[in-house]
């Protein structure tokens, strides 16, 4: 092979190379959905929510905002997909957008009460799903950059995302859990609680006296019927996850959304149905790993092109072979934007 061909085959390669770098998926290297602080035992249903045990949702974070003259206060609840990214709803950040405003705490149990397995962090960006509609509550899903990667422990660990659709059935155990109040118009708890849900079908939570077809096909609907087990208040954003006794993993299925009250009969809390942003949430997820990517393949792709551009001119002053690599060197960039944007 030529040397000129060869610079620009490698160039190729490497373009190849990192895009696939950059496309990887948010929990491919990393061990999610596990809990090493507690043992799992399907118990028996739970009428309305209880205290969780210690470390018992090792992802589920606060997002807090600060106020002056009180300091942080929890807003919405979250959950950790990797090291540095909390899928939250779109609907909790609308009214600070700017990611100053925020700082996110991991591995809590008692909301007022952090010990050394506590881990605050500040929010580097807010990304929030672009087609968010406040009327209806669509699309309602965003994700926080933390400010530096956090460490995994017993208390700390992320939730995984189903590459590929999951089924769930009556016997697949969901969960949701948050701070939030324990009934309408109630207190906040303090203490994290948790509480197992079924999962209703669309069909049912959109009859004429539910929701009405209120609910979307990007929406998942969980409770009970007759409304004894429901989030509230101050648990959006958090997880509906269900544990699946094949993998011994817990997958995330959901993000609270909203609801008519809390607790009603015919009103189930509606989630996000996270299965339909999957490709979304990996994109986003790493949005650092990304910029850094393109960062190296602009520097590889210039120096590998300059050094081929310079030695054709030298050796052989070829004003087709310059015409061919400027050529060659747009349509790699083209490849890699392609592959980036569509
Ligand atoms: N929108 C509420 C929040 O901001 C969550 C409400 C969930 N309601 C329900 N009935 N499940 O915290």
């Amino acid at each position: 092979m030529r040397w000129d061909l060869g610079f620009a085959a490698a160039s190729f390669w490497a373009l190849v190379v990192l895009s696939e770098v950059s496309s990887l998926p948010v929990t491919s290297t990393e061990k999610c959905g596990l809990r090493p602080a507690v043992e799992f035992k399907t118990k028996p249903r739970i009428v309305g929510g209880h205290d969780a045990q210690i470390g018992a949702w090792p992802w589920q974070v606060s997002l807090q905002v600060y106020r002056f003259g009180t300091g942080y206060h929890h807003v919405c609840g979250g959950s950790l997909i990797n090291n540095d990214s909390v899928l939250t709803a779109a609907h909790c950040i609308m009214k600070w957008r700017d990611p100053h405003f925020w700082r996110v705490v991991l591995g809590l149990h008692d909301l007022y009460n952090h010990n050394t397995y506590t881990v605050k962090s500040l929010v580097r960006a807010i990304l929030v799903h672009f087609n968010f509609k406040n009327e209806s509550y669509d699309n309602d899903i965003a994700l926080m950059k933390l400010q530096t990667s956090v460490i995994f422990s017993d208390r700390i660990q992320p939730i995984c995302i189903s590459s590929s659709p999951r089924l769930i059935t009556l016997e697949t155990p969901c969960f949701i859990s948050g701070w939030g109040s324990e009934k309408e118009k109630g207190k906040a708890k303090y203490i994290l609680q948790e509480a197992q849900v079924n999962v209703i079908p669309p069909k049912v939570c959109n009859r004429y006296d539910w929701y009405a077809g209120a609910v979307t096909w990007n929406m998942l609907c969980a409770g009970s019927e007759g409304g004894e087990v429901d989030s509230c208040q101050g648990d959006s954003g958090g997880p509906l996850m269900c544990y699946f006794p094949n993998e011994k993993k817990f997958y995330l299925i959901g993000i609270t959304s909203y609801g008519v009250g809390c607790g009603r009969p015919k009103f189930p809390g509606v989630y996000v149905r996270i299965s339909h942003y999957r490709n979304w949430i990996n994109t986003r997820a790493i949005f650092s790993r990304t910029t850094t990517v393109s960062i190296q393949h602009f520097l590889i792709v210039l120096t590998v092109e300059w050094v081929t551009f310079h030695f054709v001119l030298e050796r052989e002053n070829l004003f087709f072979r310059c015409i061919e690599i400027i050529l060659d060197c747009s349509l790699n960039v083209f490849i890699f934007l392609a592959k980036k944007f569509i």
